[in-house]
């Protein structure tokens, strides 16, 4: 397939564009590097020995996006572009909203108007909000999102949906990520977070390698076995993996499905700090600060419709996630350069 990967030189997007290359698909790129560095492309042909067309242009730019629709012709679209910082999302709302919602309606109208009509989204389990039962179902629907950040996720799922209640040729995956963490085991890809990480496991690795202090960890008063937050963390070369079987299922069927990709376990913060000390080989200070607010207790997914529908199950444990946050984290000390 040539499949156009937006926002495919971010975290998720380079790794799961590593997958579809060494799976002979044709990866074209669209990003504009707002949070993502050009030599990421450079990271992706050491380790797939061709590199993916690269466009840089905002999804915003509308008549710039159109050229690259009349210069390729998809068999489907990965849709990853946009920005995904919670607290941020809460200063600046417009911000959000415009580059989440208005930059994603540039490419529904685009995919619409050229007849590519397969899409896999980026939606969040932040869709589920504090609403519901753990294990999250993808049946409970879409909860009361606590941030606008989540709002523009919930959002594009409801626009998504009635796209393909209007449209039958349209077959959409939105796939509901949990808490991706860790790095290609290679090294040469990973996250790099802007300035003090506000996610658990970039803020331990900046811990691990001596950029910050100590871990704040959020609380130690929640209904959970230590009292900690409990989070599903999955590894992302496992995600990038899940994309691959959604855009294949896509190309498939028709219509909407919504899909969890998680590992369905749950780890505290503690847990993850122990199994960060262990790929270290440290002791990581840490002490107990006030929880963060709008935190929930616990999340983690049920699993089974990804298995049942995409034959998906996660291979990584958190312990290699942590290796490879760590081995990533130790070889790129100033990023992707
Ligand atoms: P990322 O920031 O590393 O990647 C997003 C990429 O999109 C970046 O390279 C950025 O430059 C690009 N981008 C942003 N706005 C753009 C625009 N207007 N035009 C073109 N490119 C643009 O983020 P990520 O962690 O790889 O996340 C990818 C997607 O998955 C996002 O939509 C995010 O909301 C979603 N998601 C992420 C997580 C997570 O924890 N990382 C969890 C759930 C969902
Ligand atoms: C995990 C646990 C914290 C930092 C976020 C988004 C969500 C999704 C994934 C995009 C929690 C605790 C954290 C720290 C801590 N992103 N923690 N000290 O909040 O589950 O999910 O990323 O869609 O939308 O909200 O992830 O990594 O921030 O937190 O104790 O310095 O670690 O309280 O229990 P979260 P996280």
């Amino acid at each position: 397939m040539r499949v156009l990967v937006t926002g495919g030189t971010g975290y998720i997007g380079s790794h799961t564009t590593v997958e579809l290359l060494n799976l002979g698909h044709e990866v074209v790129i669209v990003d504009n590097l707002y949070n993502s560095n050009i030599h990421v492309l450079d990271r992706i042909e050491r380790l797939c020995h061709q590199r993916p067309k690269f466009y840089e242009v905002d999804i915003l730019d509308k008549e710039k996006l159109r050229t690259v629709f009349k210069e390729n012709e998809f068999d489907a679209v990965i849709h990853f572009a946009g920005y995904k910082a919670v607290g941020e999302s809460v200063s600046k709302p417009i911000t959000y909203y415009q580059n989440n919602i208005a930059g994603s309606l540039n490419l529904y109208e685009l995919m619409n108007e050229y007849g590519v009509y397969n899409i896999v989204f980026s939606s969040s389990a932040t869709v589920y909000g504090d609403n519901f039962e753990v294990p999250f179902k993808e049946e409970y629907g879409l909860g009361d999102t606590t941030n606008p950040y989540g709002t523009t996720k919930k959002f594009n799922e409801m626009i998504l949906s009635d796209i393909a209640k209007a449209h039958e040729k349209f077959s959409i995956v939105l796939l509901r990520y949990f808490n991706p963490i860790g790095a290609h085991p290679s090294g040469l890809l990973g996250e790099v977070p802007n300035g003090i990480p506000n996610n658990l496991v970039p803020y331990i690795a900046k811990v691990a390698n001596g950029e910050l202090p100590c871990l704040n960890v959020f609380g130690d008063d929640y209904d959970t076995k230590d009292g900690t937050g409990v989070r599903d963390y999955i590894h992302v070369v496992d995600l990038a993996k899940a994309h691959i079987k959604a855009i294949e299922y896509a190309s498939k069927h028709n219509g909407v499905e919504v899909i969890n990709v998680g590992s369905g376990k749950g780890y505290t913060v503690l847990e993850v700090l122990k199994a960060y000390e262990k790929a270290c080989h440290k002791t990581l200070p840490y002490k107990i600060s006030p929880r963060r607010p709008g935190d929930i207790a616990t999340c983690y997914a049920d699993t089974h419709k990804a298995k049942q529908l995409l034959d998906f199950e996660v291979e990584f444990d958190i312990d290699k996630m942590c290796e490879d946050s760590y081995n990533f984290t130790l070889k790129n000390p100033n990023g992707i350069e």
